[in-house]
Order: structure tokens, then C-alpha cells, then sequence
């Protein structure tokens, strides 16, 4: 079986500080892939430099086939690799629908031209529609600037923003941040119904969705991968337990 997303010896040095030291990661087609480990382990850098919006030191990134080290972060993007939007990239005076559209069209690039307008047009709502449902956003919410949603349905959104480019390997870096319990279950849900259609890699610090979600987990403590394993394998390793998750239960 071919890997989705090959990270190898990724390395990101500032100054003295190896904020990632040859990591090296897979995440298989369909799996989710959770990546946790203490504050300042270098979490964030690793999804900048799987992004491209850090440029590693050293190492290489292979997406499914594909050597994607040297491209850019739209490249990559294009390319199949893709990264949880921000709410700053969503049009906050557009209604929802219009993002989904605009995301869609983005995506689409030329194909659409070779529709006749009205048949592009039906194309696109289509496709908006589908991604609204699949992402479970209310559909009384749809003609709703985008800017006036609750911050649970807007990180849905965002969610349905990344799907448009139609990823292979989607990455999130802590979804379920600022949310309350309620929110977080029902993004829970929504990361979950789309195992197995997209492969994701996802950083979170809510252990509960984490354990509930993941495949696989990989543990990354001061830059370095020190697990990688399902939850149970996890959950059992003395070395992560006193690393990180120790601090969780004690
Ligand atoms: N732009 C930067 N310049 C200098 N140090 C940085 C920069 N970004 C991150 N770091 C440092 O790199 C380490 C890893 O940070 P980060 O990837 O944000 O960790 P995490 O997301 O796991 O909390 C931390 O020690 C952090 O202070
Ligand atoms: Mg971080």
C-alpha cells in the first residue's frame, strides 16, 4: 500500500533550538493520524513545514508518489496536501454558500469553463451543497454571512473550505481550539465521519477526542518523535506516559 503523506528527517532549526529534529512520519490512506505532545514540542513548526509555509533545514516530504520538498505552499495545495483554512481566510461578508462556491470555483480552476454557464452554475451549487452537507453546517445558516456565524459552525466551515480543494492529506492543527464541550463533540463527529475519505493529520490537545479519533498517534517531545502507535499501544508506553501523558492523569 502506497503512503498518503511521507515526512523523512524533517529538521527546522531557529538559532540553537531544533524545534523539529529529523522527524520522520507517515500517514497512511484514510487513517487519522494524531500528533500531541507537550507545549513548545514542536507541533505547529511540523505543520508548517508539511504545509510549506516553513521551509525545512533538512529532509524531505513525499506526497503519496510525489517529492513536494521544494514546492510551494499553493503547490502543495494543488497538489493534493492541504491545510485547515483560518477564519481570515474566510470572505466574513459573503453568505456561506458564496465561500463554498468561490472554494469550489478556486479549485476548479478552468474545468468549469468548459460547462455552459447555466450548467457551471448548477455545477457549483452542487458542489457547495454537498460540502455544506457534509460538514453538517445548518442549512438555515447557508445565506448567513459567513462573518455572523457561531464560532462552531465557522470552524465547519473552514473544514468545508479545505474539503473544496478536494485533499488527499488534510492537515489540522488544533481544530477544537476555543471551543466548548458541546462544539468540540460535533467537530468530533464531523473529523470522524470523514475517515476514510480523506487522510488527515491532526494536532490536538483535547486527549479525549484525540483518543476517540486517531488511527494512529505520534508523540513528539522537545522536536522529536519518541511513539508512534495505535491508541492502546499509546496509552501503554512508559516513555510517552512519563513525557507527556502522565501529566494528563496524575
Ligand atoms: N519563529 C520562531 N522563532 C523562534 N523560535 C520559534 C519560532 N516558532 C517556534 N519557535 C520555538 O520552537 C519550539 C516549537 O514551537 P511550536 O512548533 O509552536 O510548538 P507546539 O506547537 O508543539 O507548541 C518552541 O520552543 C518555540 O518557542
Ligand atoms: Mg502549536
Amino acid at each position: 500500500m502506497t503512503v498518503a503523506l511521507h515526512a523523512h528527517q524533517l529538521t527546522k532549526r531557529y538559532g540553537a533550538l531544533v524545534a523539529c529534529d529529523q522527524v520522520s512520519l507517515t500517514v497512511l490512506p484514510g487513517e487519522i493520524h494524531a500528533l500531541i505532545g507537550p507545549n513548545g514540542a514542536g507541533k505547529s513548526t511540523l505543520i508548517h513545514l508539511l504545509s510549506g509555509t516553513i521551509a525545512a533545514d533538512a529532509g524531505n516530504l513525499q506526497l503519496g508518489d510525489r517529492d513536494v520538498t521544494r514546492l510551494s505552499p499553493h503547490a502543495r495545495v494543488a497538489a493534493g496536501l492541504s491545510r485547515s483554512y483560518q477564519i481570515t481566510n474566510i470572505f466574513k461578508q459573503l453568505s456561506v454558500f458564496d465561500n463554498l462556491m468561490l472554494a469550489v470555483q478556486a479549485h476548479a480552476g478552468s474545468s468549469f469553463e468548459f460547462w455552459r454557464p447555466r450548467e457551471s452554475d448548477r455545477a457549483l451549487h452542487e458542489a457547495a451543497a454537498t460540502l455544506a452537507a457534509q460538514c453538517a453546517i445548518d442549512q438555515l445558516l447557508w445565506r448567513q454571512p459567513a462573518g455572523a456565524l457561531p464560532h462552531g459552525e465557522q470552524r465547519k466551515l473552514e473544514f468545508a473550505l479545505a474539503l473544496a480543494a478536494q485533499p488527499s492529506v488534510l492537515l489540522l492543527d488544533e481544530p477544537m481550539a476555543g471551543m466548548g464541550p458541546d462544539e468540540t463533540l460535533r467537530l468530533t463527529e464531523l473529523i470522524g465521519s470523514l475517515r476514510g475519505r480523506v487522510s488527515m493529520l491532526l494536532v490536538e490537545h483535547d486527549m479525549q477526542a484525540v483518543f476517540r479519533l486517531a488511527d494512529r498517534i505520534s508523540v513528539l517531545v522537545y522536536g522529536s518523535v519518541i511513539a508512534t502507535g495505535t491508541p492502546a499501544e499509546i496509552r501503554a508506553n512508559a516513555a510517552v506516559r512519563q513525557a507527556y501523558l502522565g501529566e494528563e492523569t496524575a
